[in-house]
């Protein structure tokens, strides 16, 4: 089976377990090149991204392109997903719950593509891959975890809501290039922007 094929049939294996929360919105299960170097992780889909099954689709997610593309990547050229793949209602946060029972997928996921780097997007996602981490403080920098390397980004919405979010988010998108070609080599805490 190919990356494709297997993520498809993880998809399928999600749509049909009953045991999963949020049920009652729809599956987002993720886009991107099944190989991709680089996953992007963010919290869970809003509306916009139930409606049309994908996801970052939203004000967030042209944000999130857009800047992506300012690095010279297009979106289909890195994978998107989120840590709980249906929308909570009224988009409230994700509860510890839910997070737990898409984990395991998400880790299934993560194995199929075997990404070089992740990028988390806001708070949730960064403490799922570092319990301790505080995204003002640990934004931007590089760490190693389970032998990936993540890179803590901002939420795009909390960047469309504050302008120093912004130029933060932007500065720090600014570095994946640059981690992505030194992943291998790469030893923590050496600069990189
Ligand atoms: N916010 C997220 O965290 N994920 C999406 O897919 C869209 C908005």
């Amino acid at each position: 089976m190919n990356n494709d094929q297997a993520l498809y049939a993880l998809q399928q294996e999600m749509e049909h377990d009953e045991s999963l929360p949020l049920r009652e919105s729809n599956l987002v299960f993720g886009e991107g090149d099944s190989h991709a170097e680089v996953v992007c992780i963010g919290e869970a889909p809003g509306a916009e991204e139930d409606r049309l099954q994908r996801p970052f689709v939203g004000r967030s997610g042209k944000l999130l392109t857009a800047c992506l593309l300012e690095i010279g990547w297009s979106r289909d050229r890195v994978y998107i997903t989120n840590i709980v793949k249906r929308r909570p209602p009224q988009n409230r946060d994700p509860f510890p719950e839910e997070i737990q029972a898409y984990a395991p997928y998400l880790s299934r996921q993560l194995a199929i593509i075997h990404p070089k780097v992740i990028v988390t997007l806001g708070r949730f996602s960064m403490n799922y891959f570092i319990p301790y981490g505080k995204i003002t403080r640990d934004q931007g920098k590089i760490f190693r975890v389970r032998g990936m390397l993540v890179v803590p980004l901002f939420h795009p919405a909390a960047a469309l809501r504050s302008t120093t979010t912004l130029e933060a988010f932007k500065k720090s998108i600014k570095i994946l290039p640059r981690v992505v070609a030194q992943a291998d080599t790469l030893s923590l805490g050496s600069p990189i922007s």
